[in-house]
Protein backbone atom coordinates (compact mmCIF):
# COMPACT_ATOMS: atom_id res chain seq x y z
CA UNK A 1 0.00 0.00 0.00
CA UNK A 2 1.08 3.52 -1.02
CA UNK A 3 1.95 5.88 2.11
CA UNK A 4 3.10 9.78 1.97
CA UNK A 5 6.49 9.99 2.70
CA UNK A 6 9.42 13.01 2.94
CA UNK A 7 12.62 12.90 1.41
CA UNK A 8 15.18 15.56 2.44
CA UNK A 9 16.99 16.28 -1.30
CA UNK A 10 19.48 17.66 -2.07
CA UNK A 11 18.51 20.30 0.30
CA UNK A 12 14.94 20.35 -0.19
CA UNK A 13 12.57 18.52 1.27
CA UNK A 14 9.99 16.16 -1.25
CA UNK A 15 7.10 14.35 -0.46
CA UNK A 16 6.10 11.09 -2.73
CA UNK A 17 3.58 8.75 -2.18
CA UNK A 18 4.92 5.47 -2.86
CA UNK A 19 5.08 2.08 -1.49
CA UNK A 20 7.51 2.34 1.54
CA UNK A 21 9.37 -0.83 0.56
CA UNK A 22 10.26 1.49 -2.58
CA UNK A 23 14.04 1.81 -2.97
CA UNK A 24 15.32 5.18 -3.24
CA UNK A 25 16.84 4.76 -6.79
CA UNK A 26 13.73 4.39 -8.17
CA UNK A 27 11.99 7.21 -6.42
CA UNK A 28 15.15 9.38 -7.31
CA UNK A 29 14.75 8.51 -10.85
CA UNK A 30 11.07 7.93 -11.04
CA UNK A 31 9.33 10.59 -8.96
CA UNK A 32 11.94 13.13 -8.37
CA UNK A 33 13.76 13.11 -12.02
CA UNK A 34 16.84 13.22 -10.94
CA UNK A 35 19.00 10.96 -13.32
CA UNK A 36 22.67 11.34 -11.51
CA UNK A 37 22.44 7.71 -10.29
CA UNK A 38 22.20 4.85 -12.32
CA UNK A 39 20.47 1.18 -12.66
CA UNK A 40 23.46 -1.11 -13.05
CA UNK A 41 23.31 -4.48 -11.23
CA UNK A 42 20.37 -3.44 -8.70
CA UNK A 43 22.28 -5.64 -6.55
CA UNK A 44 24.23 -2.60 -4.11
CA UNK A 45 27.51 -4.34 -6.15
CA UNK A 46 28.27 -2.01 -8.60
CA UNK A 47 28.09 1.74 -6.93
CA UNK A 48 26.55 3.13 -10.01
CA UNK A 49 23.44 3.87 -8.09
CA UNK A 50 25.54 5.76 -5.20
CA UNK A 51 24.54 8.70 -3.63
CA UNK A 52 25.44 10.25 0.18
CA UNK A 53 23.31 9.46 3.25
CA UNK A 54 24.39 11.49 5.81
CA UNK A 55 27.57 12.25 4.01
CA UNK A 56 28.31 8.32 3.67
CA UNK A 57 28.33 7.14 -0.21
CA UNK A 58 25.67 4.65 -0.40
CA UNK A 59 24.28 2.10 -2.70
CA UNK A 60 20.50 3.56 -3.29
CA UNK A 61 19.35 0.53 -5.22
CA UNK A 62 17.82 -1.66 -2.58
CA UNK A 63 17.26 0.57 0.06
CA UNK A 64 13.53 1.34 1.09
CA UNK A 65 12.32 5.25 1.29
CA UNK A 66 10.98 4.46 4.52
CA UNK A 67 14.20 3.67 6.50
CA UNK A 68 15.37 7.42 5.01
CA UNK A 69 12.96 9.96 6.32
CA UNK A 70 15.45 11.35 8.60
CA UNK A 71 18.01 11.44 6.03
CA UNK A 72 20.16 13.88 4.63
CA UNK A 73 20.62 12.50 0.72
CA UNK A 74 22.63 14.22 -1.92
CA UNK A 75 22.84 12.95 -5.31
CA UNK A 76 25.16 13.77 -8.17
CA UNK A 77 22.97 16.64 -9.43
CA UNK A 78 23.27 17.99 -5.63
CA UNK A 79 27.20 18.50 -5.86
CA UNK A 80 27.51 21.66 -7.70
CA UNK A 81 26.72 24.72 -5.99
CA UNK A 82 23.11 26.53 -6.54
CA UNK A 83 24.92 29.34 -9.11
CA UNK A 84 25.86 26.22 -11.63
CA UNK A 85 29.07 25.94 -10.13
CA UNK A 86 30.52 22.50 -10.57
CA UNK A 87 31.88 20.61 -7.33
CA UNK A 88 35.67 20.90 -7.56
CA UNK A 89 35.85 16.59 -8.09
CA UNK A 90 33.65 16.99 -11.30
CA UNK A 91 36.05 19.89 -12.89
CA UNK A 92 38.99 17.48 -11.74
CA UNK A 93 37.35 14.92 -13.49
CA UNK A 94 36.77 17.53 -16.24
CA UNK A 95 40.42 18.21 -16.55
CA UNK A 96 42.07 14.82 -15.77
CA UNK A 97 39.49 13.61 -18.43
CA UNK A 98 38.70 10.61 -16.26
CA UNK A 99 35.13 9.38 -17.65
CA UNK A 100 35.02 7.43 -20.32
CA UNK A 101 31.79 5.84 -20.83
CA UNK A 102 30.14 7.02 -17.72
CA UNK A 103 28.81 3.87 -16.41
CA UNK A 104 30.76 4.49 -12.92
CA UNK A 105 30.92 8.07 -13.43
CA UNK A 106 28.02 8.67 -10.39
CA UNK A 107 29.75 6.30 -8.30
CA UNK A 108 32.98 7.36 -8.55
CA UNK A 109 32.38 11.11 -7.99
CA UNK A 110 29.90 10.46 -4.81
CA UNK A 111 32.55 8.16 -3.14
CA UNK A 112 35.50 10.63 -4.51
CA UNK A 113 33.82 13.70 -2.78
CA UNK A 114 32.56 11.28 0.44
CA UNK A 115 36.04 10.93 0.67
CA UNK A 116 37.74 14.16 0.60
CA UNK A 117 35.27 15.60 2.61
CA UNK A 118 36.65 13.10 5.35
CA UNK A 119 40.30 12.94 4.45
CA UNK A 120 41.11 16.59 2.44
CA UNK A 121 44.45 15.06 1.46
CA UNK A 122 44.32 11.32 1.34
CA UNK A 123 47.22 9.09 -0.31
CA UNK A 124 46.84 6.66 -3.09
CA UNK A 125 45.76 3.78 -0.87
CA UNK A 126 43.35 5.69 0.54
CA UNK A 127 41.72 6.70 -2.32
CA UNK A 128 41.97 3.47 -3.86
CA UNK A 129 40.20 2.17 -0.54
CA UNK A 130 37.69 5.25 -0.97
CA UNK A 131 36.77 4.32 -4.02
CA UNK A 132 36.66 0.61 -3.98
CA UNK A 133 33.19 -0.44 -4.17
CA UNK A 134 32.97 1.16 -7.70
CA UNK A 135 33.18 -1.10 -10.62
CA UNK A 136 34.93 0.36 -13.16
CA UNK A 137 34.41 -1.59 -16.53
CA UNK A 138 36.82 0.85 -18.76
CA UNK A 139 39.99 0.59 -16.95
CA UNK A 140 40.29 4.31 -16.34
CA UNK A 141 41.12 3.77 -12.70
CA UNK A 142 44.53 5.35 -13.13
CA UNK A 143 42.87 8.76 -14.98
CA UNK A 144 39.97 9.05 -11.91
CA UNK A 145 42.53 8.73 -8.99
CA UNK A 146 44.60 11.24 -10.36
CA UNK A 147 41.23 13.25 -10.61
CA UNK A 148 40.80 13.06 -6.79
CA UNK A 149 44.66 14.07 -6.03
CA UNK A 150 44.19 17.14 -8.36
CA UNK A 151 40.73 17.78 -6.30
CA UNK A 152 42.38 17.14 -3.33
CA UNK A 153 45.16 19.89 -4.00
CA UNK A 154 42.62 22.45 -5.12
CA UNK A 155 40.17 21.61 -2.02
CA UNK A 156 42.90 21.97 0.60
CA UNK A 157 44.96 24.42 -0.42
S1 LIG B 1 22.84 -0.57 -9.16
FE1 LIG B 1 23.16 -0.26 -7.07
S2 LIG B 1 25.08 -1.12 -6.71
FE2 LIG B 1 24.69 -1.66 -8.76
S1 LIG C 1 34.48 5.03 -17.39
FE1 LIG C 1 33.33 3.36 -18.16
S2 LIG C 1 32.95 2.19 -16.41
FE2 LIG C 1 34.28 3.70 -15.69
Amino acid sequence: MKEEITLRVNGKQHTVNVDPATPLLYVLRNNLELNGPKYGCGLQQCGSCMVLLDGESTPSCRLPVSALKDLKIVTLEGLQEDTGKLHPLQEAFYEEQAAQCGFCLNGMLISGVALLEKNKKPGREEILEGLDRVLCRCGTHSRIIKAVETASLKTSR
